[in-house]
């Protein structure tokens, strides 16, 4: 099979020891980003709290932006609802919807990659008005990591408190778990999907789309960094970073580390390697297998609806 080669998206920097840069440290090779996501002296940099039912309260509020004494409780009701949905039949749904919406095009307002995944989950977690509460998470996701535009911060506000009215009943604090699922997976799945779309177009005929999204993860990935803040000095890399120093943990760098991925430009067909995409640690993330089973259901249709899988193959 000849497989392409993907070279690194512009920006990516090259793998090497950690570099102090404006920004912090920038943590570049496999070994050394594992390291700082697995350190529990690496933290989650703190958000401040807001008003009840705004977007600086669910950011507050969620798992994924909690300081270390709280994030393990928070993550626990994620992961909860999370277990409902058995990814076979997430796949399937992804699948019927993308072929309802390629039938029916004019209908909607969003991409498939986009709506799908909202759909089916929003759907799954009981929100009163699935296709409603899509518009709104994409809303909330605009603006959901701290910096945002104020104008997409306050439409962001306007969105937390519709999604809160279409939510099952529950306490304020499984609430915001709940949409912080929906929220997580907003732009990182629609991402998945259209870069796996994109790449699709140059993989030989047939490639399977587990290995296509594998591979889409690793060399073009959709969540490129994420950021930790050091609560006490240490060595990272031979590095010796202080106390309060800020690092830029870089996914698409580390995913070409050569000392982990040989020939790491070019794709590979056979089992997917140790890719730090999804994160690792307490704080990887929980939604992978559901965020793969719902992508695979909607690049399945989309590349046998383009010709780039035979009808009857899939995964
Ligand atoms: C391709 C799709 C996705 C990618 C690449 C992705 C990536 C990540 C990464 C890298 C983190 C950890 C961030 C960090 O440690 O700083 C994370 C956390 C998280 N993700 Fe995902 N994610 C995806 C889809 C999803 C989906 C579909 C869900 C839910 C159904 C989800 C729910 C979460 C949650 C709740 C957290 C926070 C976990 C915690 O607080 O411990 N993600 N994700």
């Amino acid at each position: 099979m000849d497989l392409p080669t993907i070279p690194a998206a512009p920006g990516t920097p090259p793998c090497g020891p950690p570099t102090l840069g404006d920004d912090g440290w920038v943590v570049t090779r496999h070994a050394d980003v594992l390291a700082a996501l697995t350190d529990s002296r690496c933290v989650v940099p703190p958000v401040p709290d807001g008003p009840a039912g705004t977007l600086a309260w669910l950011r507050a509020s969620v798992s994924r932006f909690s300081p270390p004494g709280r994030h393990a409780a928070r993550r626990a009701v994620g992961v909860a609802a999370l277990d409902a949905p058995d990814p076979g039949e997430l796949r399937r749904a992804a699948e019927r919807l993308t072929e309802r919406i390629l039938d029916r095009p004019s209908e909607e307002n969003m991409t498939p990659a986009r709506r799908v995944p909202l759909l089916v989950l929003a759907e799954r977690l009981g929100l009163a008005d699935p296709a409603a509460a899509a518009t709104e998470v994409v809303a909330v996701a605009a603006a959901y990591h701290p910096g945002a535009d104020p104008a997409a911060a306050r439409r962001a506000d306007r969105a937390v408190a519709a999604l809160l009215a279409l939510s099952p009943q529950a306490p304020a604090e499984v609430t915001a778990n709940r949409l912080g699922l929906l929220v997580q997976a907003a732009d990182a799945t629609a991402g998945l999907i259209d870069a796996a779309v994109r790449h699709g177009r140059a993989a030989p005929d047939g490639l399977a789309t587990a290995m296509l999204l594998a591979e889409v993860l690793r060399l073009d990935p959709p969540v490129r960094l994420t950021r930790r803040v050091a609560a006490d000095a240490l060595s990272l890399g031979g590095r010796a970073v202080r106390a309060g120093d800020r690092l830029l943990l870089r996914f698409d760098a580390a995913n070409r580390d050569p000392a982990v991925f040989p020939d790491p430009d070019r794709f590979r067909a056979g089992p997917a390697g140790p890719v730090l995409t999804f994160g690792a640690g307490p704080r990887g993330c929980p939604g992978e297998r559901h965020a793969l089973a719902l992508a695979t259901g909607v690049v399945d249709v989309l590349r046998r609806a383009s010709g780039a899988l035979s009808e009857g193959s899939r995964r």
